[in-house]
């Protein structure tokens, strides 16, 4: 700002690059500047965590909007928690783990399956399974094991796991796949989406992979087939799109593009990849996906979330933590499909930077927006966030760079402790789809509430709801 004006006042045309080279806080160029940066804006995210204050729930950001609470869906809660679980895994900074180990703890639900009762309005396949993947993440980076009295991360992905397995939550219509919604009171019952089924065949990958038990890795091919014959994976393009609704046999495809759906089948397929010793297929599947999502989902070297990205203001809190997640789940591809890397590595490089260029905000000047692409800060009261979503995109874009020094994710037979038990302790029975009290329409929510609504309109009309709704 200062610097601009005084140019301004010397009489010099400035260019908006170098106006902001110039109010640049954060500097990314040596592993001791990445760990630097990655960990002022950890200490900057923690700050919006509440869970660890007295009286607060453990595990979740302040949420959810339905019940006017805060901008933030319980599954962030598991998002963050497993952007800080490959924080500390990359840079190994052990500052926020034992609060990150009690909001997992917190957060398990009555069964230890990810399904507590708190949070069944919101509860679809996708938002159990994103705090699958970060228990899931824990027994493979090796995050320091729970107290053994404590449902255990390997325990706890299997059982995320088997709920999902389990033939009560599936059924003959659109040829099988997941729904988006657990309760078949939540609104978005009727949609089988590309997220819900993703997270399951990512989790089944990678159980695959750790434990070499191949029931895992059949399902997960069965969810591949299903994925790509109900044409949710464009044939031609490799484009990925969102979903379909049951009514319609899943043929009245959304075909917006969210990028956190591309990515999550990119490493689901990378980790089949690894499990088969390289089986040719997966490679191709890798490469074909890889190859679109590089095309699509990087603007000017900057990642960019296509749907919504385009008008300031209309993505959701949903939306603006996808970036995060292709950062994070791509950089493990490179070490998993190590013919990836030189694929991979240098796209991350240029859009972390770009992450990093624009969190010069507020009166810290290093607050962290969402549009990296723009090369300008724009507060994330814009977006109607307080910025948790905003930075945890930033810490997984910065923390990743790290990744060429990080161990590969581990398996049960490659260093891996944490302790399994089949089902996870899920024995059948009631698996979530009566839901303890009358759901109304208000509580429909969760991590893929986008998709419900684009999937009853064009993207313009959603993006007028939106508008119409805050
Ligand atoms: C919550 O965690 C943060 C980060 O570790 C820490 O600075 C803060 O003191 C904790 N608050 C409480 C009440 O424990
Ligand atoms: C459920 O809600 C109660 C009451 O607010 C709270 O004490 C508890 O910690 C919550 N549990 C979870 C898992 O969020
Ligand atoms: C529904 O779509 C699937 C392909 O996803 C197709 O195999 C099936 O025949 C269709 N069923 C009906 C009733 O049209
Ligand atoms: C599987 O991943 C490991 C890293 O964990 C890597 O060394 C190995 O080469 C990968 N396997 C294949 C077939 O690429
Ligand atoms: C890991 O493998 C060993 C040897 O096959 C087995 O005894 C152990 O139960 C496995 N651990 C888990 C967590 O599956
Ligand atoms: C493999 O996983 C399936 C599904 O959880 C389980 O039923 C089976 O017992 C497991 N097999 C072994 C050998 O652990």
């Amino acid at each position: 700002m200062l610097s601009s004006t005084k140019a301004v006042a010397a009489g010099f045309l400035i260019s908006g690059i170098l106006s902001n080279a110039e109010a640049q806080y954060y500097k990314i160029d040596s592993k001791d500047a990445i760990k630097t940066t990655a960990s002022t804006i950890a200490y900057d995210l923690m700050l919006l965590y509440e869970g660890n204050r007295t009286g607060q729930i453990p595990g979740i950001l302040p949420g959810p909007p339905s019940e006017n609470k805060g901008n933030y869906y319980w599954w962030q809660g598991g998002a963050m928690m497993g952007t800080y679980i490959d924080y500390w895994h990359l840079t190994g900074d052990t500052s926020y783990n034992d609060v990150v180990m009690q909001g997992i703890l917190h957060q398990v639900g009555e069964n230890k399956d990810f399904m507590p009762r708190n949070h069944t309005a919101s509860l679809g396949n996708d938002d159990q399974g994103f705090w699958g993947m970060t228990a899931m993440l824990a027994a493979e980076n090796r995050f320091p094991d729970p107290p053994e009295d404590k449902p255990q991360w390997l325990a706890l992905a299997q059982a995320v796991w088997a709920t999902q397995a389990d033939p009560s939550r599936h059924d003959s219509y659109c040829n099988g796949g997941l729904r988006w919604q657990i309760p078949f009171s939540n609104a978005g019952y009727d949609y089988k989406n590309t997220i819900a089924n993703g997270c399951f065949f990512n989790i089944g990958s990678r159980l695959a992979r750790y434990t070499k038990n191949e029931t895992y890795a059949k399902f997960a091919e069965e969810t591949w087939d299903w994925i790509w014959n109900v044409g949710y994976i464009d044939h031609e393009s490799w484009l990925v799109y969102d979903g379909g609704r049951v009514p319609f046999n899943c043929t009245d495809i959304n075909k917006a593009t969210f990028s956190y759906n591309a990515a999550i089948l990119t490493q689901g397929a990378a980790f089949m990849y690894n499990y088969t010793d390289g089986e040719k297929k997966w490679g191709d599947r890798v490469d074909n996906l890889l190859d679109s999502l590089i095309k699509n989902f990087f603007r000017d070297g900057a990642a960019f979330e296509v749907p919504c990205e385009g008008t300031q203001g209309i993505c959701t809190a949903d939306m603006i933590t996808f970036k995060g997640y292709v950062h994070r789940w791509l950089s493990v591809v490179a070490q998993i499909v190590p013919h990836t890397a030189e694929k991979i590595l240098p796209v991350l490089q240029t859009s972390a930077q770009a992450a990093v260029n624009q969190c010069t905000g507020r009166e810290t000047g290093r607050t962290c927006g969402f549009y990296w692409s723009g090369g300008k800060f724009v507060d994330p009261s814009v977006d109607k966030t307080t910025g948790a979503g905003e930075y945890m995109s930033a810490l997984a874009a910065v923390s990743s760079l790290l990744i060429k020094d990080a161990k590969p994710p581990t398996t049960n037979l490659t260093g891996g402790t944490s302790k399994g038990s089949p089902n996870g302790g899920f024995a059948g029975g009631d698996n979530g789809q009566r839901p303890p009290k009358p759901i109304t329409t208000a509580d429909r929510a969760g991590a893929g509430i986008m998709t419900l609504m684009l999937a009853f309109g064009a993207v313009a009309t959603f993006v007028w709801m939106s508008f119409m709704d805050r």
